[in-house]
């Protein structure tokens, strides 16, 4: 993991107001809640006093009490009563609960992992995502994958006429993305399986967002050709947009063999002005949600679940001309681990690249 990021953790609508709510991210066991005001609060789900889960307890005013003897702690983790003591007694400055910096933003809760500078930075969001006009829906679910191969499957898109197919689902695909009106969607089929090359790929980084550009195409046909922009921001965000589709991924480990995944599909811009309520406006999205993660993702996890080795990292992959987004999140992720101090866990090396003109750019320090 990549320390000095903010990690999308969960959905904003995810915590209320009512009760506590344990999360699992980043190799830690977190307990989320809010005081009386909304303000959101996110410690360690450990009990100092004898170890059971927060996420168990009650809200009591502006404190969390913990579901075994019910000492009570604040916002800044401090046990402010001890029941068993009386409200008299002197509570000793360790008994306290961890708390983490957490901010909302774009309908997310994202959490600071690193070291408290003064002042943070901001949440890294690009335009294409924080300006987005459209109304969405996000669903959130978990995948027993390591985080860093998750990214990977989203940072290339010839895998999907030969991983998406075979699904009656899939005809949605066909014919909504390749199929062609002359011919009422039914050579959809065909057209879907033939798009398997990539050309016109440009790769540009700013910051630590990478976007590339490129055409997912039919050899030889120049009429099946799909112009797909995707936009991969560290530590775990990545942004399709394609003329059926527009949605935005966040990945965040649980932990080494666990990622939770947060999908934002976005209405279809084009019923915009047909479909008035935003709930109407929402149905899409929802729907797109639903067979995302029991269809597409099926047949993703089907692949990625069977990767070895298990973590990306130097000299893992063997790369091509047309995985340079790929190739850039390999270095640029080493980069940042060392800037944060971190010794990367894979060896420094070449980079074994084959039938590739990839630029030297590429492995150029980041600007
Ligand atoms: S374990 Fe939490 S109050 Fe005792
Ligand atoms: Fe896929």
């Amino acid at each position: 993991m990549i320390p000095d990021q903010w990690y999308a953790i969960t959905r904003s609508q995810d915590i209320r107001n009512d009760r506590p709510v344990g999360v699992r991210r980043l190799g830690m066991d977190l307990v989320l809640w809010r005081s009386t005001d909304g303000t959101l609060v996110c410690q360690s789900a450990r009990c100092p006093h004898k170890g059971a889960n927060m996420a168990d307890g009650r809200l009591r005013g502006d404190t969390l009490g913990c579901p075994y003897h019910d000492f009570r702690f604040d916002a800044d983790g401090q046990c402010v009563l001890a029941p068993c003591l009386g409200s008299e007694a002197r509570i000793p400055k360790s008994m306290r609960l961890d708390t983490h910096v957490v901010r909302e933003e774009a309908g997310l809760i994202w959490l600071w992992w690193g070291r408290r500078t003064e002042p943070l930075p901001e949440v890294q969001i690009p335009p294409e995502v924080r300006d987005k006009p459209e109304l969405y829906a996000t669903s959130s679910w978990s995948q027993p994958v390591n985080y860093t191969r998750y990214i990977e499957s989203l940072l290339d898109f010839y895998h999907v006429p030969v991983v998406h197919r075979d699904h009656w689902f899939n005809w949605f695909d066909y014919v909504g993305w390749s199929g062609t009106a002359k011919h009422l969607g039914l050579d959809g089929r065909r057209r879907y399986f033939a798009m398997t090359k990539v050309e016109n790929s440009r790769l540009s980084v700013d910051g630590t967002t990478l976007r590339h550009d490129f055409d997912l195409c039919q050899e030889g046909d120049p009429t099946n050709r799909a112009p797909m922009n995707v936009t991969f921001t560290f530590p775990g965000m990545v942004h399709i947009h394609t003329e059926p589709f527009d949605v935005t991924i966040w990945m965040t480990p649980i932990d080494e063999e666990h990622t939770q995944v947060l999908f934002r599909w976005y209405e279809d811009a084009h019923l915009k002005k047909a479909l008035r309520l935003p709930a109407l406006r929402r149905l899409i999205p929802r729907m797109a949600l639903f067979a995302q993660k029991r269809v597409q993702e099926v047949q993703d996890m089907r692949v990625v679940r069977q990767i070895q080795p298990r973590v990306t990292g130097r000299q893992v992959n063997r790369f091509v001309a047309v995985d340079e987004l790929n190739a850039k999140y390999v270095v640029m992720r080493d980069q940042l681990k060392k800037q944060a101090g971190v010794t990367p866990d894979e060896t420094d090396g070449a980079y074994r690249v084959d039938d590739a003109d990839l630029g030297a750019d590429l492995f150029a320090p980041s600007e």
